[in-house]
């Protein structure tokens, strides 16, 4: 690499060239009206497209109104959150920054209070739904109880899931991440904690893996050639008998001949009381292995918080990126004020200041 930086160099991802290989991660708001993007959005966005991110990534963003976290999430499902989504996406491309979007089903994790006081489960009066998922066990008993999806509402989620992505397409995004992560719908699916099913949908990991490779087939079907397929997924449960990084190398050695690009490692969400130890960059280890097995461009997210940590990782190979999340809210401007000089993408408007 020709660089004094690893972190500040660019990236290709399938046809898309990245300034830097340091992305916003995808953190909800919880600030939509109907799944519309509010001025709110457009300003936050904005401000670490200026920031100087390689790669915006917008929060999880509902492919059905049921699939929202809480009534406050973002949506693409409509014509009308498509249109609202565009100039979002034209800030950051004004900032010289390309920007991607995560599309997500909640599952049973849906219809939650996304601020206190109140928490769990939105009932039917302040705006909740019915939630579904692989069955009928809540994720916890605060949560809403899920209506178990038929194999007919399972295809039709596929479905959804294209139809957004190519939304996604129309409003401009540079690169669409489906979110397979945190136990949300796909991860209920991938999990032998949470898919107790007995159809082709449950029980083997081919059936387990089923619809995060339909998703992944279906919206590569809609996507441009060029543009770059990404997904995050949790590659373990921390908990004895569920997901697990060899599950995880499976099937992304799959989803890999199936188009995707890129594979973002997170961990957890799946079922409460999972045991982890929580410290700085305490995911690599994940993504490292991953990448070694899998051969994909891989990111790596968590506690990640400082330069020379972020350097060292992406010099040892463990992982091609480095996402960081709250380092971001703290600090819109941290690549900016981070990058070596001649790897700054600083808008012609500030070059003065730096
Ligand atoms: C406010 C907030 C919202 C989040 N929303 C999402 C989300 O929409 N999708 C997702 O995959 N992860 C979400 N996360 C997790 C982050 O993307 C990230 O993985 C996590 O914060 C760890 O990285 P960090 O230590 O750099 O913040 C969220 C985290 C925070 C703090």
């Amino acid at each position: 690499m020709e660089s004094s930086s690893f972190l500040y160099s660019p990236l290709t991802l399938r046809g898309l060239t990245l300034n830097n290989r340091l992305f916003m991660a995808p953190m909800c708001q919880y600030s939509a009206v109907d799944g519309l993007v509010q001025p709110w959005h457009r300003r936050h966005y904005a401000e670490r497209a200026v920031g100087g991110v390689g790669l915006v990534i917008v929060e999880a963003t509902a492919v059905q109104p049921c699939g929202r976290i809480s009534p406050q999430d973002l949506g693409l499902w409509n014509d009308a959150q498509t249109e609202a989504f565009r100039p979002l996406v034209d800030d950051a491309h004004a900032a010289g920054t390309k920007i991607g979007v995560q599309i997500a089903h909640a599952g049973r994790k849906a219809s939650t209070y996304a601020w206190g006081p109140k928490s769990g489960a939105v009932p039917p009066e302040d705006g909740g739904w019915t939630v579904v998922s692989t069955g009928t066990a809540p994720f916890d008993p605060t949560y809403p109880v899920p209506v178990a999806l038929t194999h007919e509402q399972i295809l039709a989620v596929i479905a959804d899931f294209a139809a957004t992505a190519q939304r996604a397409v129309a409003a401009g995004f540079d690169t669409v991440e489906i979110h397979g992560a945190h136990g949300y719908l796909i991860h209920q699916f991938l999990s032998p904690l949470t898919n107790k099913r007995t159809d082709q949908w449950g029980g083997t990991a081919e059936n387990r893996f089923r619809l995060a490779i339909e998703v992944t087939r279906a919206i590569r079907k809609v996507l441009p050639s060029t543009m770059p397929l990404m997904i995050r997924l949790s590659a373990t449960d921390w908990m004895d008998g569920g997901w697990d990084v060899d599950q995880t190398v499976a099937l992304l050695n799959i989803l890999k001949t199936e188009g995707v690009d890129f594979a973002d490692i997170s961990s957890g969400g799946a079922v409460p009381g999972a045991k982890m130890t929580i410290g700085p960059g305490y995911q690599v280890p994940l993504a490292a292995r991953v990448k070694r097995e899998t051969g994909l461009l891989v990111g790596t997210v968590g506690l990640i918080t400082e330069t020379t940590q972020a350097e060292s990782i992406l010099a040892s190979g463990d992982a091609d990126v480095i996402l960081m999340g709250r380092q971001l809210l703290r600090d819109p401007y941290y690549p900016l004020r981070q990058a070596p000089a001649d790897h700054r993408n600083v808008p012609q408007q500030y070059k003065r200041a730096f």
